[in-house]
């Protein structure tokens, strides 16, 4: 039974905290506060604080409690977070005491509590759609929908009745579409948050965790790209990867010997598929041990990934939280020596099957324990591995392969303190694990002891986080690449992550549409997926269209199960190894484009796939469209997902679309069939848009882009301007201004085309010596090629 509490009394404010007594239950605060002024906070609190907090108000001298940033930064925020990366005193704001007080009062409506639970219920507007949360499938709005928050390795062959995935985020934003107009809430806890969505009450979001704080951000928009730069700012903004990450990846489960990783690699470039990186999966590792080989299949990983290397080619091998009990293997004796991995209140070390077996689990919530596991990568990094890819990290259980099964509790040399639960049958941790954090230093970065089942969905972020610091650690000066399958609101700050098991199945090609546009939107814009479909066998017309969706999904890799039919670029013969190659060569093309959008994500959270009604809010039917997405403002694309088709019809908002392939135009506001012949699929161009290509590359940073050819896209009378952005690619040092903006633009009069280039090198000066210039005006094409580094061009065409 929930109480609402409907009646306040004001207590006064500390600070930026504004605190009310619940009039249902004296033991209940709310407490407001305005952040910079687009965010607001409000807290529904009760136990312990709640005397803390009174006391405070009522004696000047004493201040509210401040806990320190999980990320260690300058900031502290009145309750500890693993979300929010930003502290409130780097928040800065001019409204005054009323202002603010005016702004957050219609904040404070709809909470209640029960014995064990607090809920927030949140009015939905009749034409309201809702959209974010993180991995899921189904729909693409989320109204009508219910599921929990609490990340899972589902079921093999998830569907659109799928509960939970991987990586959920408890966050989701708000479209009015009659006025155009966004707004976000996100829920600030990463134990399981039961979200309704309009399915119980059609009005209405209600949002129940339990506990006895609930801590919810409101952004307040006014357009969705508000609401993505306000939740960037909130929870931390993704940090530039190095350029090869860009670039499009083939990894199986498993190649299975050194051997076959040269044969893979040669096989690409010799019949010239672009390709940046090969992964190495499970097998690798000696009995499933992470940071070791097995050495009679791998005989020699220097001299791999030196060869690799030389080829332009990266390596990134999987590293599993699961660590093998066998007192003889180095990573379990530190551990245990250390006491390093997660234990149940009781004190047994919490045991689960993963792939080697009986595992035991780093405790991550434990700055010292993510930095040993970080500093661990070293082996591997000296070996010449050049990324990781964090997997089976919700923490995911299984009894699938399990190799042996010891009863760990018998296990001998063990006392009572260190003794071995056994192991656990449910999928993931159980809830009375106890993460340590920061023990008895509750206001420090990693907070108090936490139960694993206020914990759970932060378990594979703070594992992301210390693959992430220990290679910034390792690496100092270097941008870190790390790939997970789990994490949580903020996980954009250290990884990407892959939609994780798809399916080679036709209707696992829109729904990763959806769900990598809802991730995108949940502030992770570093997503992708199993290109080619992960369990069961794919074929050649599948493995294309999988492809020209991947293509242009900000992560491109190849991954397929073990089991299956190769799905390699050229598994499948002809016409579909042409077609595949095409699909990936666009997106070399395109690497200058998508690169400056990775650098607009980094820098002001705008995703880099968009659904449409990110730009086109008002548009009724844009709003609908879940089947297709735009590529930063100006590329629109429509990947095709029944089999045998040659056409699909394509909705495109206002404006001249333009064909990719053949310059043919369409009229927006409508729907068009447009063709998709095996070899290509609908991508658009809107017009008056002006597009940055570069040369055919085997890899990203295999020529300079030289030359660079700008295609602007014009109608008669049009306008068009466009910056792009480019650095070394691999280091930190744009951080600190070291790199090019090269703006162009573009106007047509009947009378004359003009064409302006304005290059700022800060610091960086990109290797080119020509920029080819090319404007499309109705069947018209005018092209000149200018020397580039000459700071202020002007061509008149
Ligand atoms: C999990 C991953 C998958 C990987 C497999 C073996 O299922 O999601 O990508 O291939 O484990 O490591």
């Amino acid at each position: 039974m929930f109480t609402e509490v409907t009646q306040r009394e004001y207590l006064g404010a500390k600070g930026r905290e504004n605190i009310w007594q619940a009039k249902e239950d004296a033991n209940l605060l709310l407490s407001g506060a305005l952040l910079g002024g687009e965010i607001i906070r409000v807290r529904l609190l009760r136990g312990n604080e709640v005397t803390q907090v009174l006391h405070a108000l009522q004696d000047n001298s004493a201040s509210l409690l401040r806990y320190q940033l999980a990320d260690g930064g300058p900031g502290t925020l009145p309750y500890h977070s693993w979300i929010v990366a930003r502290g409130d005193e780097e928040w800065t704001g001019s409204l005054s005491q009323v202002q603010a007080l005016s702004t957050i009062e219609p904040y404070l409506q709809g909470f209640a509590f029960s014995d064990s639970s607090l809920r927030l219920k949140r009015p939905l507007a009749s034409e309201e759609r809702v959209y974010g949360l993180g991995e899921r499938t189904g729909s693409m709005n989320k109204r009508g929908q219910a599921f929990p928050i609490w990340n899972i390795d589902p079921h093999k062959g998830h569907n659109p009745k799928t509960e939970n995935m991987y990586t959920s985020i408890p966050f989701y934003l708000g479209l009015s579409n009659a006025e155009g107009t966004a707004y976000g809430v996100l829920i600030d806890h990463t134990g399981r948050t039961e979200m309704d969505i309009g399915k119980t009450d059609r009005t209405s979001v209600q949002m129940t965790i339990e506990g006895d704080n609930l801590v919810v951000y409101f952004l307040v928009g006014p357009k969705p790209r508000d609401v993505m730069r306000q939740y960037t700012e909130l929870t931390g903004h993704m940090p530039l990867p190095p350029r090869w990450a860009i670039g499009h990846h083939q990894s199986r489960w498993s190649y299975a010997s050194q051997q076959q990783v040269e044969q893979v690699a040669s096989q690409m470039r010799a019949r010239h598929h672009p390709c940046d990186g090969i992964w190495l999966d499970i097998d690798y590792m000696d009995g499933y041990r992470n940071f070791t080989w097995n050495r009679e299949a791998f005989p020699e990983p220097e001299t791999m990934t030196r060869d690799l290397h030389q080829q332009g080619l990266h390596l990134v091998t999987i590293v599993d939280p699961g660590t093998k009990i066998d007192e003889h293997y180095f990573v379990y004796q530190q551990g245990m020596e250390q006491d390093y991995f997660c234990r149940f209140v009781n004190g047994a070390i919490s045991v689960g099957n993963v792939w080697p077996g009986a595992c035991v689990f780093p405790d991550y919530s434990r700055s010292e324990v993510r930095e040993w596991w970080g500093d661990l990568y070293k082996i591997m990094l000296d070996q010449g591995v050049d990324a990781f890819w964090n997997d089976m990290n919700e923490p995911a259980l299984t009894d699938m392969m399990v190799l042996e099964n010891p009863t760990p509790a018998d296990t001998p040399g063990l006392d009572d303190q260190t003794k071995l639960s056994p192991p656990i049958k449910s999928n993931t941790m159980a809830d009375d694990v106890l993460h340590l954090g920061d023990g008895d230093r509750p206001t420090g970065p990693d907070g108090g002891p936490t139960l694993h089942k206020f914990f759970h969905n932060a378990y594979g972020m703070e594992m992301a986080r210390s693959t992430y610091e220990g290679l910034l650690r390792l690496h100092p000066g270097q941008r870190p690449f790390v790939l997970t399958r789990s994490g949580t609101a903020g996980v954009q700050r250290y990884a990407a992550i892959w939609t994780g098991d798809n399916t080679s199945h036709w209707s696992h090609i829109p729904m990763a549409i959806t769900m990598c546009l809802n991730i995108a939107m949940s502030g992770v814009s570093f997503v992708g997926i199993d290109i080619g479909g992960f369990w069961d066998s794919s074929n050649g017309e599948l493995l294309v269209r999988y492809a020209q969706v991947g293509a242009l999904l900000p992560f491109c890799r190849n991954h397929n199960a073990i089991g299956n039919v190769d799905q390699e670029p050229w598994a499948f013969g002809e016409p579909f190894e042409s077609a595949y190659r095409t699909a990936i060569e666009t997106r070399y093309h395109l690497m200058p484009y998508l690169y400056t959008l990775f650098e607009q994500a980094a820098r002001s959270g705008a995703p880099i796939i968009r659904p449409l009604y990110f730009h086109y809010a008002r548009d009724e039917q844009a709003c609908e469209v879940e089947d297709a997405f735009l590529v930063g403002e100006r590329l629109l694309s429509a990947p095709v997902y029944e089999q045998g088709a040659t056409s699909r019809r394509v909705y495109l908002p206002a404006g001249t679309w333009i064909d990719f392939w053949n310059g043919n135009e369409y009229p927006g506001e409508g729907w068009s069939d447009i063709e998709a012949p095996l070899g290509n699929w609908p991508l658009l161009i809107r017009g008056n848009s002006i597009l940055p290509t570069g040369p055919a590359m085997q890899y990203v940073d295999q020529y300079p882009t030289d030359p660079l050819t700008f295609t602007c896209y014009m109608t008669t009378d049009g306008e068009a301007s466009y910056t792009l952005y480019e650095d070394d690619g691999s280091t930190l040092a744009y951080q600190s201004g070291t790199f090019a903006e090269t703006t162009i633009s573009c106007s047509v009069t009947p009378d004359v085309t003009t064409v302006e280039i304005d290059e700022h090198f800060n610091a960086y000066r990109p290797q080119r010596e020509t920029y080819v210039v090319i404007v499309k005006v109705g069947s018209k094409t005018l092209m000149k090629s200018v020397k580039a580094g000459q700071g202020k061009i002007v061509i008149r065409l």
